[in-house]
């Protein structure tokens, strides 16, 4: 057996854990009218068959009425979720993962205007930041249904056969009552930290006799708050110890800070540019005061973070999150001796700031995450093998040159650049984002391991790509930055790309116009302020940079705000005209005649990208397809079929921006779903 620290059994109550690696409830958003089904099961018995110790399922489920999800979480207040959860819980355990899951009330943490339309609850009419509702004071009767549903809720989870389930206390309506910030009742409920605690040993009290003493249940709760006048250190260390004195829970899953405005969110479940494991000392801090089970997530990418985790003794089981969003099959690579074949979790955080805007969660770089049934994770080998040729090294051209070599075909990759990257190169040169390098690394590794070509320095011209003798070509060029928006001066602008690639120095003042809302826009406008230059994002949007999305959007606030930034919002810039040194915007309004203007330096034009698509167009008739593709395939994970030149040479794909101006996952989701099939 192996010595790994990590690979080391845990046992947990009667239950045996085969590791010390855990997924940690998230609510993926995949549930289909309220119920874990076919996608949602999929995902946790990819995880459990390559060798998760245990999935703590859902987040957030949620066991009233009232507590509306304000993503799409599992409805556990329904029996009808007994046997989606069962089938869930079977096919898991099949697979030899425990599998648990994660009951909330969200008290405040949620909306009127969702589901039933019922009123908000909370211990008092503290509106929450993050969901603005303004909720209603609790009286005795919400009190008593409320811990009523949560006994109901675990009855039910024990008759789908779960090994346990975990409270959601932190930001949930059970620390509501504890913090002084959100609890303004009357005793028995509010005032001392013995009546703050009460409602939450009703209602584990309450679970308790419904689900009997063999039952594991856990609590999941911050050790402090981390919030002037919020629940400290301190009274987050004797919260621990009256949970663990309770008798009443077999666990603690210990979590550091607040979660009611973005900021908060994004200190508790850090994203990529912070520190690793910010948390992991003072969840060891818990478990070495109160000597009980105690579990742990928050950005603990790494299997070598991982295996300090628990070699040290600072927690049980370790929570790796994220890290099998982007790799499901993690515990079996370190079993097997592959770390180095990990694909990486780079802390892009696209999973989890999606959800919060009503998408499913999807990893930036793992296309497969959550799609397990249309898009398998393994890539089957081709009956026949081929010659596949690749326009392009950036993700789109990387991420097809990595399937077609997992198919077995012989793969020739040729890239303009010195380096492998494209956009996502250029994003990674600000040392905050340079984790999205991986993306780049760990695909180039891959593309190693399986025999791929690279020609760099060569723009591929038709002669060249033919002289491959291809069966397939994948033109994956990517695009270039579009700044020719204005009625007068677009020869006076740059890109936010020169911006970021250095080929243009920032000036004394800038304007920046955002009109694509991307990361390029805000990315420029912060290196641009770092040099101490005045800065003024202006957007014709409604909000600036619309597409970079809450938890993303902290760090650039961190580093603006602290700088001279400056946002403009509902401005279109219309024109720009050399004044003697300096550059004159004239800024306009889609809502009505009236201009404004402005004297800078400098003005950088955010855009999005126009497809570089020269080489397409030049391959197209000779192609067997036309470069056609079928939509209805594509979707449904068929194959593509199309014949339409029958004097054509080969098969003619055109992915990411090449095609148009999309994002990184739309790059990879595209070379994964064509060149699979090939
Ligand atoms: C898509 C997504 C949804 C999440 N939803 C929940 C949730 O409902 N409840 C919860 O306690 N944590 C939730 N989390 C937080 C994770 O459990 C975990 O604490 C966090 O991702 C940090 O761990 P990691 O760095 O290993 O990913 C969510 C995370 C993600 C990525
Ligand atoms: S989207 Fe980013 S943070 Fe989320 S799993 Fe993928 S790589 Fe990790």
């Amino acid at each position: 057996m192996s010595n790994d620290p990590l690979l080391q059994p845990y046992r947990l109550k009667h239950l045996t854990l085969r590791n010390r690696i855990l997924i940690t409830s998230h609510e993926p958003a995949y549930p289909e009218d309220g119920m874990p089904k076919d996608r949602y099961r999929a995902y946790h018995v990819e995880r459990a068959k390559a060798g998760v110790a245990l999935t703590m399922t859902a987040g957030s489920a949620s066991v009233s009425r009232d507590s509306p999800p304000v993503f799409n979480n599992v409805l556990v207040w329904k029996d009808e979720v007994v046997g989606w959860m069962k089938k869930l819980a079977d096919e898991c355990h099949d697979h030899g993962a425990a599998v648990m899951i994660q009951l909330t009330h969200l008290g405040r943490r949620t909306r009127w205007d969702k589901g039933d339309w019922l009123p908000v609850v909370a211990p008092s009419h503290e509106r929450e930041a993050a969901h603005r509702a303004f909720p209603k004071r609790m009286e005795e009767w919400d009190i008593a249904r409320i811990v009523g549903d949560f006994a109901d809720a675990a009855e039910r989870m024990k008759a789908a056969g779960l090994d346990g389930i975990e409270l959601e206390a932190y930001g949930h309506l059970l620390e509501q009552f504890w913090s002084p910030l959100t609890n303004d009742l009357e005793a028995p409920w509010g005032g001392s930290l013995e009546n703050r605690l009460r409602f939450t040993f009703e209602v584990l009290g309450a679970i308790r006799k419904r689900v009997g003493p063999d039952f594991i249940v856990g609590v999941r709760y911050t050790g402090d708050q981390d919030l002037t006048g919020g629940m400290g250190a301190a009274e987050g260390l004797e919260v621990s110890r009256r949970l663990k004195e309770s008798g009443l829970i077999d666990f603690l899953n210990v979590v550091k800070g607040h979660i009611d405005t973005d900021p908060g969110l994004t200190d508790l479940i850090p994203i990529q540019g912070m520190r690793s494991a910010p948390h992991l000392d003072f969840a060891g801090e818990i478990r070495a005061a109160t000597g009980f089970p105690t579990f742990h997530a928050a950005r603990i990418p790494d299997v070598a973070t991982a295996r300090h985790a628990i070699a040290s003794g600072k927690l049980d089981m370790v929570g790796m999150t994220r890290a099998h969003l982007a790799d499901p099959h993690l515990v079996r690579k370190i079993v097997e001796g592959r770390e180095d074949d990990i694909r990486p979790c780079v802390g892009a955080n696209y999973c989890l700031d999606r959800i919060y805007q009503g998408g499913m969660a999807l990893c930036l770089h793992n296309p497969s995450s959550g799609r397990e049934i249309e898009q398998p994770h393994e890539i089957a080998p081709a009956p026949v093998k081929k010659r596949i040729t690749v326009v392009g090294a950036g993700p789109a051209g990387l991420e097809a040159a990595r399937v077609a070599g997992s198919r077995g075909h012989a793969v020739t990759v040729f890239e303009a650049a010195s380096e492998a990257g494209g956009q996502v190169r250029l994003t990674a040169r600000q040392e905050r984002r340079r984790e999205m390098m991986s993306i780049v690394g760990w695909r180039l590794d891959q593309c190693e391991k399986l025999g791929v070509k690279f020609h760099f320095n060569s723009f591929a011209d038709a002669e060249a790509v033919l002289a491959t003798e291809p069966d397939a070509v994948i033109v994956a060029t990517g695009g270039l930055p579009h700044t020719e928006v204005l009625e007068e001066g677009n020869d006076l602008v740059c890109s936010a790309w020169d911006i970021l690639s250095g080929d243009v120095k920032p000036a004394a003042s800038a304007l920046v116009f955002d009109d694509a809302g991307d990361h390029a826009g805000l990315q420029a406008a912060d290196l641009i302020a770092a040099t101490g230059a005045a800065v003024e994002i202006v957007t014709p949007d409604r909000s600036f940079a619309p597409e970079v999305m809450a938890m993303n959007l902290v760090p650039y606030m961190r580093s603006l705000q602290a700088r001279d930034a400056t946002f403009t919002v509902t401005w279109r810039l219309k024109s720009v005209r050399r004044e003697g040194n300096r550059l004159r915007a004239v800024l306009g309004s889609d809502y009505g005649p009236v201009l404004r203007d402005r004297l800078v330096d400098q003005v950088v034009v955010n855009h999005g990208t126009r497809p570089l698509d020269d080489l397409y167009f030049e391959l197209k008739p000779l192609s067997t397809n036309l470069g056609e593709v079928d939509y209805d395939a594509l979707a449904t994970g068929g194959s593509q079929g199309r014949l339409v030149n029958p004097e054509g040479r080969f098969r003619l794909y055109r992915i990411g921006d090449a095609v148009a101006a999309r994002n990184t996952h739309a790059a990879i989701y595209d070379a994964l779903r064509l060149v699979r099939d090939l």
